[in-house]
C-alpha cells in the first residue's frame, strides 16, 4: 500500500455524468493522486470519459480493479444500486473507499460497511458535496470558535427545479414507485447532504423526529422506457428534528421547487449568533455566507478566506467542481496523514441514512418517531418501513 510522499493510485467505477462534472475533475487536480483505471459497464460512455481525462485502463468489470496492486483508492460514482456492492468489495480488498450517497438504503448495511473498513484500518468517505464547500467549512469553522454560542435552531433546505418538468427522463426508483405508497427519493437523494450538516453543525444527539412526504408531479418520462408513467415517489418532504439540549431542527428537501443549483442553505440560530450558508448559483457567484449576532442583529456578508479553497479556487467556478476537490483533497489528506481524521466517512453516512429510515418511518406511522432506531427495534427487529 501507499506511504507518506507517494501518489494515491485511484480507480474510478462509474464514468457517468457526476464523474464528468465532479470526481474526474477532483482528482486531476490535486497531484498527490493519479485515476489509473476507469471502470462502466457501458462501452461509450467509458470511453468518451477516457478520452476526456485521459485514462488509459478502461474496463468494463470493477472486479479487476480490486486485484491491482496500483490501487489505493476505489472511487464509487455509479447508479445507486450498484454502491453498495462495490463499496463491500473494494473495502474486502484492502482498498480505501469514497462512495457516492447512499451506500445503502438501509442504514444497517452502512454500518456493516463502516465497521469493515475501521476493523481493517481503511479510509471511506461518503459524497456530501456540501459539507465541502469552502463557505460551510468556514461556517463550521466559526462555529467551533463559539461564534454562535448555544445552538437553538437549525434551519436545512435542499431545494431546486431539476425535475419540475414531467418529460425530464428519471431513472425509476429502485423502491416500487408506481404503487400505493410513496417511495423514498428526494429526501435520500438530494436531502442527505443538508441531514449531514445537521448533525455536524448542531453536535448534539437527535432524539425524535417527524415529518411528511408529497407526490407533486405523478406522471413522469421514466428513463429506462422513454414513457411517461405514474412514479409515486416523494419530490417534497418537511420535517421536524428534536436534539438533545433542547435544540429544534427543519429539514426540507423538493427538486420541484423553483430555483437554481445547488439549492442549498443551512442557518444555524445560537444564543450568541447566527450563521446562514447559501449555496446557489446566483449572478456568477455559487456560495455566500452571512452572520450576525446579537449585538448586530443585520446580516452581512463575510469575504471567505482562502485557505477554505483548493488552489486556485474561487467563487465565481462551477460549484460542482469546486466543493468535490475539497472533498477529494480532504481525503487523499487523511489517507496520507496516516492518523485517525476521517471527516464525513460512512460511520456518518450511516447515522445521516439512519435519520432518512426514521423520517420514513414516521411518515409511514404518521407519528414521531424516536431516535436513534437502533436502540428500539434491538437485534436486527428495528421498524423501518417500506420494505427495506
Ligand atoms: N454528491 C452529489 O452532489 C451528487 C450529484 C449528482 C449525482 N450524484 C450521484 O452520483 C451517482 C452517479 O450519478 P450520474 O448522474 O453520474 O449517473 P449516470 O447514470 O450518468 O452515471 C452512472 C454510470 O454508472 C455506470 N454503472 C452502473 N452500474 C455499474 C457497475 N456495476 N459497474 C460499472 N459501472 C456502472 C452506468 O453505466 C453509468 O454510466 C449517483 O449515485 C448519483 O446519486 C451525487
Amino acid at each position: 500500500m501507499t506511504h507518506l510522499n507517494e501518489t494515491l493510485g485511484v480507480a474510478v467505477i462509474g464514468a457517468g455524468r457526476w464523474a464528468r462534472k465532479a470526481h474526474l475533475p477532483a482528482w486531476r487536480r490535486d497531484r498527490r493522486a493519479r485515476v489509473l483505471r476507469l471502470v462502466d459497464t457501458d462501452e461509450p460512455v467509458l470511453a468518451e470519459s477516457g478520452r476526456l481525462f485521459e485514462v488509459e485502463d478502461l474496463a468494463t468489470d470493477y472486479r479487476e480493479a480490486l486485484d491491482d496492486p496500483r490501487i489505493d483508492v476505489i472511487d464509487v460514482v455509479t447508479s445507486n444500486r450498484a454502491h453498495f456492492e462495490i463499496a463491500w468489495a473494494g473495502l474486502e480488498a484492502g482498498k480505501h473507499v469514497l462512495c457516492e450517497k447512499p451506500v445503502h438504503h438501509d442504514f444497517r448495511q452502512t454500518q456493516r460497511a463502516a465497521d469493515l473498513a475501521k476493523a481493517k484500518g481503511l479510509k471511506t468517505k461518503l459524497g456530501f458535496t456540501f459539507r465541502y464547500a469552502p463557505a460551510t467549512l468556514y461556517a463550521k469553522d466559526l462555529i467551533d470558535q463559539g461564534f454562535v454560542g448555544e445552538p437553538y435552531v437549525f434551519n436545512g433546505y435542499e431545494q431546486n427545479s431539476q425535475w419540475i418538468d414531467p418529460s425530464t427522463p428519471m431513472r425509476q426508483v429502485p423502491q416500487d414507485g408506481s404503487g400505493d405508497e410513496i417511495a423514498v427519493s428526494s429526501i435520500e437523494g438530494y436531502g442527505a447532504p443538508i441531514i449531514d450538516i445537521m448533525h455536524w453543525w448542531v453536535g448534539r444527539p437527535l432524539e425524535a423526529v417527524v415529518g411528511t412526504m408529497r407526490n407533486l408531479v405523478p406522471v413522469r418520462m421514466v428513463r429506462d422506457t422513454a414513457r411517461m408513467e405514474r412514479l409515486n415517489i416523494d419530490d417534497a418532504d418537511m420535517w421536524i428534528c428534536e436534539l438533545s439540549s433542547g435544540v429544534l431542527a427543519s429539514i426540507q428537501s423538493s427538486y420541484v421547487t423553483v430555483g437554481n443549483y445547488p439549492g442549498v442553505e443551512a442557518r444555524l440560530y445560537g444564543s450568541e449568533g447566527a450563521v446562514i450558508v447559501r449555496l446557489v448559483e446566483e449572478r456568477g457567484v455559487c456560495q455566500t455566507l452571512h452572520t450576525a449576532t446579537r449585538q448586530e442583529v443585520e446580516f452581512t456578508e463575510r469575504s471567505i478566506p482562502q485557505r477554505f479553497f483548493p488552489e486556485g479556487g474561487s467563487s465565481r467556478e462551477p460549484w460542482d467542481s469546486l466543493f468535490y476537490s475539497n472533498l477529494v483533497a480532504d481525503f487523499i489528506s487523511e489517507i496520507l496523514s496516516g492518523s485517525a481524521d476521517n471527516q464525513g466517512d460512512f460511520q456518518q453516512g450511516a447515522l445521516v441514512q439512519e435519520t432518512i429510515n426514521a423520517f420514513e418511518a414516521s411518515y409511514r406511522s404518521r407519528s414521531w418517531v424516536d431516535f436513534p432506531l437502533r436502540q428500539r427495534g434491538g437485534a436486527g427487529g428495528t421498524p423501518l418501513a417500506g420494505g427495506m
